[in-house]
């Protein structure tokens, strides 16, 4: 129970920081909590694009480079706020032709090109809101999010490039469209002549139908602040990924707030966030936090490590950049190269250092303080969820001098509440590991899962009722700092990116030959988790080696090339509780050789002998 001062105390932050924002109709009420939704800001009306563009492009900032991109190759180009205004313009009056309007989404299929970023900004110009599928999920990925948005407008590219490779982005849409009854139109950033196929009537390079007057200019309409912005998918502990809804002025106020307390983002800032739009990271640390300051930032094509180990720190010298954010399982990468192919390059534009995505290990935290951030840059470890918007818990160094402490992402922002709790909700005492709820609604709180409020109640508000569940597990030490230690639910963190295990199982069962899956994380040096797969199969069917390729091939292509499985074993049985719920844990101590624990609920001790006797073969390494 929320008391009287608190409460009011909790208002006047919000209020004071909502209030920063450009509001077309300023707000009276701060929020409505109708659990387990608040409406933040519920009477203002606001546009987010307005908020991240013309507001710089109609002021000093106009001749500012907002964006800086370059590729592998070494192409290169920056726009300036101007020229990403008349960008977002021109695409927002293609997309008014073709129909959008506020209530529709549209689905982006794109790579990291500032077309995209601008794609994004037109979508929320006309008041619709964009889902944005990252561009490595395959067709079958993408498929089933645009069939559960229902959008009839999809925007993509001909191709993508990774590791020297175009990445065939339109064949992928156009697969994906091949049963799809709502798309009716697809709009094509032609990036090379001839790459891809058009299917007429519905397909559309974009620079065909942009007018040619650099001058467009769609009015940016107001919107209700609660006007959703954006559906991201994200997975869950189902096979059905689920569709994260953010509001307008709640996320963006919140966004705005988080970036000031950590980065602390300024005109001078030029700012490096390395993730690919189409997570959660993406869209709050690339387009709608810095954005939103008027900040320089720089994007980047291709993989982190091609064509060679110091591509990203030869970037850092060129671009000066000043606050970099990036993974922890990137950091591992470059850490196995060794700190020479860093030490090439001169660093000394960095001032801010930020992580994301897992745990940041003790080590990997000191190697990237002092052989990147030269023991001079802090760290700010940034823990949050697509969920919640944007950082929860993180150092606000910009507010006050947070002692830091490698691997821990130290304290709350102001505003958020967590505790650590024991399965019955009580609190735990410091030392002891528990569930990490949130007591207290903030602005950037995800308003739904889309098309499934239900889904959204059960997964988020009733395992602790009246608090937020994340479905991590956190320790708090005699300090009060917080100590994030992965995920308590059956969801796997491969290289920084959410799948859940129940996804790769069906995409296994699948397999014809296949009767029962079990997906388990085990411990990868770089990608923290590395997929590994337990099977049955049907009776008579022959185990060999092209059935385990299959598999992996299976999963690849229905999920994504990022979650290809690490190894493939066949059992003849799986362990199982007595409510027959595979006990996961067991199979990964099998794999990483660890202690098995407690099997007191164990339905079977012969499937563990199965499993064990696994330990004696050699994990098959399928991705490499
Ligand atoms: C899960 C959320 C938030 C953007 C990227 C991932 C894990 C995220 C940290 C961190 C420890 C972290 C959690 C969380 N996670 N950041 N700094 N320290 N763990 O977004 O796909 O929604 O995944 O990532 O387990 O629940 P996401």
């Amino acid at each position: 129970m929320m008391t009287k001062t608190t409460q009011s105390s909790h208002e006047d932050l919000w209020r004071g920081q909502g209030q920063l924002l450009p509001w077309f109709k300023p707000f009276t009420k701060v929020f409505d909590w109708q659990e387990p939704v608040a409406s933040w800001f519920s009477d203002g009306q606001i546009n987010a694009s307005y908020a991240c563009v013309d507001v710089h492009a109609l002021g000093d900032r106009k001749n500012k480079i907002a964006l800086y991109w370059e590729d592998e190759k070494g192409n290169s180009t920056s726009w300036t706020y101007l020229k990403l205004y008349q960008e977002v313009n021109r695409i927002a009056d293609v997309l008014q032709r073709f129909g959008v309007k506020q209530g529709d989404v549209v689905v982006i299929y794109m790579p990291m090109v500032l077309e995209s970023i601008a794609t994004m900004l037109a979508v929320v110009r006309l008041g619709a809101a964009h889902s944005v599928v990252f561009s490595g999920f395959s067709s079958q990925a993408l498929r089933d999010r645009i069939d559960d948005t229902g959008a009839k407008l999809v925007v993509t590219a001909d191709i993508g490039l990774r590791r020297g490779k175009n990445i065939k982005l339109k064949e992928i849409v156009d697969v994906a469209l091949e049963t799809c009854t709502t798309v009716n139109s697809v709009l094509v950033l032609q990036r090379q002549e001839g790459l891809c196929s058009m299917v007429s009537g519905r397909d559309h390079f974009l620079h065909e139908v942009v007018a040619q007057d650099e001058h467009v200019y769609v009015q940016p309409l107001p919107f209700p602040s609660t006007n959703p912005l954006f559906i991201l998918y994200t997975s869950g502990t189902t096979g059905k990924p689920k569709g994260i809804v953010h509001s307008t002025g709640g996320y963006l106020t919140y966004v705005r707030s988080a970036f000031s307390w950590t980065f602390g983002l300024n005109n001078e800032s030029i700012y490096w966030c390395t993730a690919d739009l189409g997570w959660i990271t993406g869209h709050s640390c690339v387009v709608y936090g810095p954005l939103q300051f008027g900040a320089t930032q720089f994007i980047y094509e291709g993989a982190p490590d091609f064509p060679y180990p110091s591509r990203w720190w030869e970037l850092i010298e060129k671009y000066k950049i000043t606050a970099f954010y990036t993974s922890p399982t990137a950091l591992r990468l470059f850490m196995r190269f060794g700190q020479e192919w860093v030490e090439r390059h001169d660093l000394s534009s960095l001032k801010i250092l930020g992580s994301v995505g897992e745990v940041i290990n003790p080590d990997v935290w000191t190697w990237y303080h002092s052989v990147v951030g030269q023991s001079r840059c802090p760290i700010v470890d940034t823990w949050w969820q697509t969920e919640t918007g944007c950082f929860m818990i993180a150092p606000a160094v910009q507010l006050k001098h947070v002692l830091l402490k490698p691997g821990s992402a130290t304290f709350p922002l102001p505003g958020i509440e967590p505790e650590v709790v024991d399965a019955a909700g009580q609190p735990v005492p410091h030392g002891t590991k528990g569930f990490l709820v949130i007591k207290k609604p903030w602005p950037g709180m995800s308003i739904g899962i889309f098309g499934d409020q239900e889904r959204f109640k059960q997964v988020y508000w009733s395992k602790f009722p009246g608090w937020y569940y994340t479905g991590d597990y956190a320790v708090r030490d005699a300090e009060g700092y917080f100590w994030l230690l992965g995920r308590a639910d059956e969801v796997l963190n491969v290289a920084g990116h959410r799948i859940g295990t129940a996804e790769i199982e069906s995409a296994a069962v699948s397999v014809a030959e296949i009767a029962e899956a079990a997906a388990i994380g085990v411990h990868d040096e770089v990608k923290g988790e590395a997929v590994v797969i337990f099977a049955i199969v049907r009776q008579g069917m022959i185990v060999d080696e092209a059935l385990r390729a299959k598999v992996v091939h299976v999963v690849r292509s229905q999920i994504g090339s990022f979650v290809t499985p690490r190894g493939v074993y066949f059992v003849e049985k799986l362990p199982k509780t007595r409510s027959g719920k595979i006990m996961r844990r067991l199979l990964k101590a099998v794999v990483e050789d660890s202690k098995i624990g407690d099997i007191s609920t164990l339905e079977d001790e012969a499937s563990m002998e199965y499993a064990r006797r696994l330990m004696s073969l050699k994990l098959r390494c399928c991705n490499d």
